[in-house]
């Protein structure tokens, strides 16, 4: 039986504050945490598997072109070799996997440099990676000459993406008109998911059934996708992916080293793991789009705008359609009635584009916030006080009203968190030895998301209680979110609530991406447990008010009745199903918050040591203050890295990804992480899902970078349009060095 549920109206019950067994929200550690960190929680590539062979994948050294040759008997006569495949089906192109395959291809097509072109498999993981480098393979490659390689080449052709686009109004009138106008335009170079488990699969045939162990986020999507990839009906498709080290959107669709381990298993008939090397990740994998950012703010003497132009290019390799969607928030953070918000897109021969770390907002909301900071020096507002008389009372485009929104509280309470002085912004003021100090702020916002989900909860006659869903839980917490919903709704200890995940023979849950997992999936969780409490009610012949279930037991009126006994040895199941629906479009929902930082930068060598860094955060109801805490953090380790040292850089001769490795790829480490405080302001969205939560996963580092960049010009003076500062552009325009 199905509890389904279509979001077309705003839940205002408060449902969960008003259960007797008081665990949503609290901070409990992940129930997989100890699996995890003994080793024994198994993840895609670690399952022992009887004659599995390993397979290494084989990656174009030409941008753009064909392979005329490989030579296969060659490879064939290594050692251990036992295949070399080079099927165009296991070139899966789409970097967000919605086509798993791209039937208007040819096997022998090259689309990027490191596309991969063959799979080698072979006995042993070394016997496999030595043929697969030593394999020869020619190619009839266009000129590099002749294509275009670098968004500033003059030949690139950029298109307004014009659905995406907001025009409103006469901006360069009002810009004209302003008592105050910013107008300036910020670059930043291209980031990489960089999850620290690479992209791993261990495909098994049993001859008509294909079972694959795979790291990935969006189980219910990539089913269908992989059963299309290597022409198999969907219901001879199983995928696994119980543990996840991370996705951050590299994990959307399925990648090519799934498809190349399931078309060479179903031709061998033996398990073969193909696991991608670090450098083949950061080449293969999606990258986010280095932007172009023109900001326009236009403002009265008041400081309040009344124009915003946010202009923005971005690139992906020719056939993708994603760009990155840089100008999300902008269009609903401020007011200002003259708008123009507007993506342009080309194509160039770069490494494929996709979802990485809150597509758009990370690097839009970078920007934005910058430009502001900019508006309050020019208007010698504290830049807290500016971004509060900013903050419009309607949708500015569409006047929808907002669902909850908590941005001024999160500016507030971050303020005196971190103990804010916005009375004095002159930048340069404070110098303790050779490091130059200074603070920086930015407001924090991303769109909320829900999608369709599916989950199954047996209330089991021993009194535990079992929860399924197909979602996969990616390091965001899903274990044991879901066991504290299921356990608030039917009164039981997180602990006596199993979580089954990760299994697509399990209820189609959302999947994890966009931050939507949480909210749509448990809420899918919420309304089956809401049916198990119906059928408790009819069991006691009670109202579902009425019931009271706590620590096992059932209480109505003076009754107190063990679950137990309650069941007598049979299980009650039930399916929720959350489908988003009216309300998203009638409000306009987001997640917001504000980052305050402090920073050092050395006035001899502009290098920049963040100190410390609050942020205050509204997300609707925390589900567990725990792992909301970790996904904030982990945000703002991003907001260091999109601030300082992350950057893709590529060859200009080849166009290859020159810094593909965690070695020059620099993410912030302990020692670039300060003391960081993370709070949440008390909130209930009951637009944004029954649960009255919001997604939280991505937040973190929506403006971190900006509050850094703020810190660094008020600490020097020095504006860097260019992300990441990096030293050698703050030393340009510091005297002393
Ligand atoms: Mo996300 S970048 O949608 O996993």
């Amino acid at each position: 039986m199905t509890n389904a549920l279509t979001f077309d109206k705003p839940d205002e019950r408060d449902r969960l504050d008003h259960m007797a067994q008081g665990t949503i929200g609290q901070p409990l550690s992940r129930l997989e945490g100890p699996a995890k960190v003994s080793g024994t929680a198994l993840y895609a590539a670690e399952y022992a598997l009887e004659g599995c062979l390993e397979g290494v994948l084989v990656t174009a050294t030409i941008i753009k072109g064909r392979v005329t040759a490989i030579d296969k008997d060659a490879g064939l006569a290594m050692p251990g070799v036992v295949a070399v495949i080079d099927d165009a089906r296991m070139i899966s192109r789409s970097a967000q996997g919605t086509a798993g395959k791209a039937p208007d291809q040819n096997a022998q097509d090259v689309y990027y440099f490191a596309q991969p072109i063959a799979l080698v498999v072979a006995e042993t993981f070394e016997q496999a990676r030595d043929a697969a480098k030593r394999l020869h393979v020619e190619y009839a490659a266009e000129d590099p000459e002749t294509l275009v390689l670098d968004p500033e080449d003059r030949r690139a052709q950029w298109s307004e993406q014009k659905p995406k686009s907001v025009h409103q109004g006469d901006l360069p009138h009002a810009m004209a008109a302003a008592a105050h106008a910013v107008d300036a335009t910020y670059t930043t170079e291209g980031h990489i998911s960089a999850a620290m488990e690479p992209h791993a699969t261990i495909a098994e045939w049993d001859g008509e059934a294909l079972t694959v162990h795979s790291s990935l986020q969006m189980l219910n999507f990539n089913l269908p996708e992989l059963a299309d990839s290597v022409d198999l009906p969907e219901d001879k498709v199983r995928i696994i992916s119980r543990y996840v080290g991370g996705g951050f959107g590299s994990k959307l669709g399925i990648s090519p080293e799934c498809v190349a381990a399931s078309l060479a298993a179903m031709a061998l008939g033996r398990p073969v793991r193909v696991v991608m090397s670090r450098q083949q990740v950061c080449q293969i994998i999606n990258r986010r789009s280095e932007t172009t950012q023109r900001l326009r703010l236009a403002a009265d003497p008041e400081g309040r705008l009344v124009g915003i132009g946010h202009e923005s290019h971005a690139t992906n390799v020719p056939g993708e359609s994603f760009f990155e969607p840089v100008i999300q928030a902008t269009k609903f953070l401020y007011g200002g009635e003259h708008r123009l918000l507007v993506q342009n897109a080309a194509t160039i021969h770069r490494m494929p584009a996709g979802s990485v770390r809150a597509p758009g907002e990370a690097v839009g909301m970078n920007i934005l916030e910058c430009a502001m900071d900019e508006l309050a020096q020019a208007t010698g507002i504290d830049p807290v006080e500016l971004r509060l008389r900013n903050i419009p009372d309607k949708h500015p485009s569409d006047d929808r009203p907002y669902a909850s929104r908590k941005l001024a509280e999160c500016l507030q309470e971050g303020a005196e968190a971190f103990g804010w002085d916005g009375s004095d912004r002159t930048p340069g003021q404070r110098r303790e030895g050779e490091w130059l100090v200074g603070t920086g702020m930015a407001s924090a916002a991303r769109i909320h998301f829900l999608g369709t989900a599916e989950a199954r909860v047996s209330l089991q006659p021993d009194g535990t209680a079992e929860v399924a869903t197909d979602i996969s839980d990616i390091g965001t917490g899903h274990y044991t979110i879901f066991s504290q919903i299921a356990g608030e709704m039917l009164g039981l200890d997180p602990e006596d609530v199993l979580v089954r995940l990760g299994d697509s023979s399990l209820p189609a849950g959302s999947g994890s991406g966009g931050s939507w997992g949480a909210p749509t999936t448990g809420s899918a969780v919420f309304l089956a447990c809401e049916a198990i409490r119906t059928a408790l009610c009819d069991k006691l012949g009670c109202g579902e008010e009425d019931l009271t279930l706590k620590d096992g037991f059932a209480t109505y009126g003076n009754q107190r009745t063990a679950l137990t006994d309650l069941l007598g040895g049979e299980a009650i199941t039930r399916t929720g199903r959350m489908e988003s629906g009216q309300t998203l479009k009638d409000f306009a929902a987001a997640t917001y918050g504000a980052f305050f930082t402090e920073v050092a930068v050395n006035a001899w060598t502009g290098e920049t040591r963040v100190r410390r860094m609050v942020g205050a955060f509204g997300i609707g109801r925390v589900l567990n203050a725990k792992t909301a805490r970790s996904q904030c953090l982990g945000g703002m380790v991003w907001g260091i890295g999109c601030a300082l040292t992350e950057g893709q850089f590529f060859d200009p001769v080849d166009g290859h990804f020159v810094n593909g490795d965690l070695a020059e790829y620099h993410l912030p480490v302990h020692a670039d992480i300060p003391e960081m405080e993370v709070l949440f302001v008390e909130e209930r969205d009951a637009a944004a899902s029954p649960l009255q939560a919001k997604g939280v996963g991505e937040l973190g580092v929506c403006g971190a970078g900006a509050a850094i960049a703020n810190a660094i010009y008020n600490a020097t003076g020095v504006r860097v349009r260019d992300f990441p500062i990096t030293p050698d552009k703050v030393m340009a325009g510091l005297p002393e060095a």
